[in-house]
């Protein structure tokens, strides 16, 4: 089957690099794609807002799965317009992916499905927001109801910071998706990711990860789209994640069918484990970036058919996912700047040899030379029997690299590492 795969970034070219694996895929297309995607897909230029465009391009070469990679073409229902043409799509539809594309919808299920989350109030204008802050304590959590490309939720100390908060968010300063905001209780524990895929009907587990959101070591500094990840998160015993199936990830997938939006894809939950146990903080619509790099790594199995199971509604009969037991890390490459505005054209050389899967995140292509072209530049990414081998293989490969204009943090999977070390 030839395999249209949506997106550019390093979480596309993992999945292009498993996809190209699969016994299934004949010829895998990718678009728009980056330099490392197009060693392993044939990119060709759509316009991924002309639904029609992407239908009559998937007609003329015989397209039997696409995948789409990022969110926003999920919100923007392209899987709506690819199901009604008949062409198998792994993603969410438009009414599904408000999983992640409103976050008080999500808070709404959880209250109708008895999912254990935070407790919360959604508020439509900033007075009653203003006056709903009463209602909570410091610190604040404030959440722009829409995407807001990762940057929408404020924790805030004092009151004066959450009224501040709310000002900005319907002052127009998250544009559309702070025209409603989520008051939220804030909770404490440790952050763990947890990914699971369904058809809509039947669910399985895709293993876990945790990630690094803010820029500097010892999570110090802004927040990024994710500086490093590792998988699996051993923080996340077997027990837990048994409870993440039973009391988060069916409750949601059975809410949404009976709502008659069935959700089929990935569903990849952020959770906090509370001393009252796992608790949903929010729900993504599509695999992490750069979580997806760790799990495929480590996904064993044939991805392009587990993938059009999914989409054809075929999970039950498609083999459980299988994982290889090591441990995989990996380690972002940003270009100077972020997650401010980057430095783009830094020359980049891969030495030969390097002993680690280097995905692209933001390259291009200039004049025969690899360059920076993003933020988010590489994903360094090594296996290893524990988080520690895995940490030490993945940042030899980082100092074989020779990027000067960008930077990565020395300490991903420090949580991990530190606990390996106590065990
Ligand atoms: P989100 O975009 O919803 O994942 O939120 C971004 C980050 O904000 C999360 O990874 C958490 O660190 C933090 N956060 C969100 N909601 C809460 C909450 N209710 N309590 C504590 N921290 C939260
Ligand atoms: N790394 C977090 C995300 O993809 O949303």
């Amino acid at each position: 089957m030839n395999i249209l795969l949506i997106g550019s970034g390093g979480r596309e070219h993992a999945l292009a690099w498993k996809l190209a694996q699969s016994p299934h895929c004949d010829t895998l297309f990718a678009t728009p794609g980056n330099p490392g995607i197009a060693e392993e897909a044939e990119l060709v230029e759509l316009n991924i807002l002309d639904h029609v465009a992407v239908i009559t391009f998937c007609a003329g070469y015989d397209i039997g799965l696409v995948v789409i990679g990022p969110e926003a073409p999920l919100v923007d229902g392209l899987a709506d317009s690819l199901r009604d043409a008949g062409i198998p799509v792994f993603g969410p539809n438009r009414k599904a992916a408000q999983l992640e594309g409103s976050k008080g919808f999500t808070k709404d299920m959880c209250a109708a499905a008895n999912i254990p989350t935070a407790g919360y109030r959604r508020h439509d204008s900033k007075i009653s927001a203003l006056a709903g802050l009463a209602e909570f304590q410091p610190p604040f959590v404030i959440k722009a109801d829409g995407l807001a490309a990762g940057k929408g939720v404020i924790i805030a100390e004092t009151s004066q910071d959450a009224q501040a908060a709310i000002e900005d968010m319907f002052g127009g300063g998250f544009g559309d998706a702070g025209a409603s905001v989520v008051l939220e209780e804030f909770m404490t524990g440790e952050e763990a990711s947890f990914f699971a895929l369904t058809d809509g009907k039947d669910v399985v587990a895709f293993g876990s990860a945790q990630d690094h959101k803010r820029v500097g070591d010892g999570d110090t500094g802004p927040n990024t789209g994710g500086m490093g990840a590792y998988s699996p998160a051993a923080v996340l015993t077997d027990a837990m994640q048994a409870d993440v199936m039973e009391r988060i990830i069916k409750p949601t997938v059975a809410y949404m069918s009976a709502q008659d939006m069935p959700y089929s894809g990935v569903l990849f939950a952020g959770l906090m484990l509370t001393h009252e146990g796992p608790k949903l903080i929010e729900y993504n619509a599509r695999f992490g970036d750069p979580e997806c790099q760790v799990l495929m790594l480590r996904y064993s199995g044939d991805l392009a058919a587990l993938m059009l199971a999914v989409a054809n509604g075929q999970l039950a009969g498609a083999p459980a996912p299988a994982f290889l037991p090591e441990a995989a890390l990996t380690v972002v490459m940003a270009a100077d700047g972020y997650p401010g505005t980057p430095e783009k054209g830094g020359a980049i050389v891969l030495k030969d040899g390097i002993k680690a899967k280097i995905f692209h995140a933001g390259t291009a292509e200039k004049d025969g030379q690899l360059i920076a072209n993003g933020g988010r530049v590489l994903n360094v990414t090594a296996t290893g029997a524990t988080v520690t081998e895995a940490q030490l293989n993945a940042y030899t490969a980082v100092d074989a690299i020779d990027f000067p204009t960008g930077f990565c943090r020395r300490d991903i999977g420090w949580r991990e590492v530190e606990r390996e070390a106590e065990a």
